[in-house]
């Protein structure tokens, strides 16, 4: 390709687009303005932080937040923690939220030692646990600062790790309670986090429902006109794209199938939506699996997962086994060293027992304990979760293509 065609074409790839108007509204990690038909949960998630606010003797409080996936847990406390910070602002008190998600931030420790570098500039080399928890409690008594944690896919953590910052303020506080939380987890990971003494301790729990098809359609339309000119999806495409969405209740669900679709059209050059564009993007989308869920994995938790998706593509191959599983990422492994010039080593088995057990956390991956045929023991098989074996080992070996040099 000769250099001129070559630069005309990409001068049209970063033009502006006929169908986006701003198409990173779309994206994961984009919290939008409003929340439509969540006014309820929002009011009340705000409500329990009443206390926080007195100016003197705040009282801390914990919350969880609970709900199936993509029914805007996470938006809806990003959203309201934004906004109680600026109504803090407004009356004086000083109050911080800091947001985690346990997918990228995997421990107490790391979740600490971040509070303290990034809100307080403090280095955190050479402290424990709990004497980083202690300075973050003084830290925040000494500018009387309110500080809410948020967690994010808690079930990450342990109930006790929850726990403990839950306990700073009794354990290091002089009397006053500084640090709150607010707990967000997936339906049914939080049953398997839940314990008496963490149950004992939440003073609220917001079960958010999945949507109807209605409310699909009004968060699609809101949505739709961030991310598109007008024009470009009409309101029978939105109705089909909410009639999707309703069978999984999941708001995530329709906006990547928005994503997807605007994408095509831009590709074909097409200035609208159309119903096939639709139904073409509704088959690359898996409701139950984040898009940005690859993007948290450690380099060998991926190759772990290529390695698994490797497999399950074979023809008539459902599921497999741990140590199949390990002889293959061994493989991928000494693939990556070629392909990267590294000089990794594959994990040892205990380890790699460990990226299994992340995968099955993060929703990767699920592993069942079967019986074997003749008393001949049990055995974990390992198989996906919500995602063709085929489209997972494309989508990893992208990755892996952009970023050769992941960590
Ligand atoms: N009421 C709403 N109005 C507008 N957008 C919404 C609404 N509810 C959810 N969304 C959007 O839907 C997507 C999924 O929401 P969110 O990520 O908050 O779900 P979640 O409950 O945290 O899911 P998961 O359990 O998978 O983490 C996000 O893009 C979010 O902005
Ligand atoms: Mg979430």
């Amino acid at each position: 390709m000769g250099i001129q065609v070559r630069k005309r074409l990409v001068e049209q790839a970063v033009s502006d687009s006929d169908v986006f108007k701003d198409e990173s509204t779309l994206f994961p990690d984009f919290v939008p303005g409003e929340l439509p038909h969540r006014e309820r949960e929002m009011m009340r998630l705000a409500k329990n932080f009443r206390s926080i606010l007195k100016r003197d003797r705040p009282r801390s409080v914990h919350v969880a937040v609970i709900g199936d996936p993509g029914v805007g847990k996470t938006a809806l406390v990003k959203r309201t923690m934004e906004d109680l910070v600026e109504v803090g602002r407004d009356r004086n008190v000083k109050l911080d939220f800091v947001y985690y998600n346990c997918h990228s931030m995997r421990t107490k420790a790391s979740i600490l030692r971040h509070v303290l570098t990034e809100k307080f500039g403090v280095q955190s080399r050479g402290f424990g646990e709990e004497e980083i928890l202690e300075m973050i409690v003084k830290r925040c008594e000494k500018e009387d600062l309110r500080l809410v944690i948020g967690i994010d896919e808690a079930n990450m953590l342990r109930a006790e790790d929850i726990l403990s910052i839950i306990h700073a303020n009794e354990v290091f506080g002089s009397g006053q309670s500084r640090i709150s939380t607010v707990i967000i987890s997936r339906t049914a990971e939080w049953r398997a986090l839940l314990n008496a003494p963490l149950s004992g301790h939440i003073l609220d729990q917001i079960d958010i429902d999945g949507y109807n098809k209605d409310e699909l359609f009004d968060i699609f339309k809101y949505r739709a006109k961030l991310a598109f000119w007008e024009g470009v999806i009409s309101d029978q495409i939105l109705e089909m794209v909410a009639e999707i969405s309703a069978s999984t209740r999941n708001a995530r669900h329709g906006i990547e199938i928005m994503l997807r679709a605007g994408r095509i059209a831009d590709e074909t050059g097409d200035r609208e939506i159309k119903a096939d564009f639709i139904r073409e993007a509704k088959n690359r989308v898996y409701p139950e699996l984040r898009p940005d869920v690859f993007y948290d994995l450690r380099s060998h938790e991926l190759y772990a997962s290529l390695a698994i998706a490797r497999i399950l593509s074979r023809p008539d191959t459902i599921e497999t086994t741990i140590k199949d599983a390990y002889q293959e990422y061994q493989l991928v492994v000494e693939e990556m060293n070629q392909v990267a010039r590294l000089q990794e080593k594959p994990a040892s088995m205990a380890t790699f027992r460990q990226y299994l057990s992340t995968l099955e956390k993060v929703g990767i991956i699920s592993m069942a304990v079967k019986n074997l045929d003749q008393g001949r023991g049990r055995r974990a098989k390992i198989t996906l979760y919500d995602i063709p074996a085929k489209i997972m080992r494309d989508r990893i070996e992208g990755l892996l293509k952009r970023n050769p040099n992941i960590r």
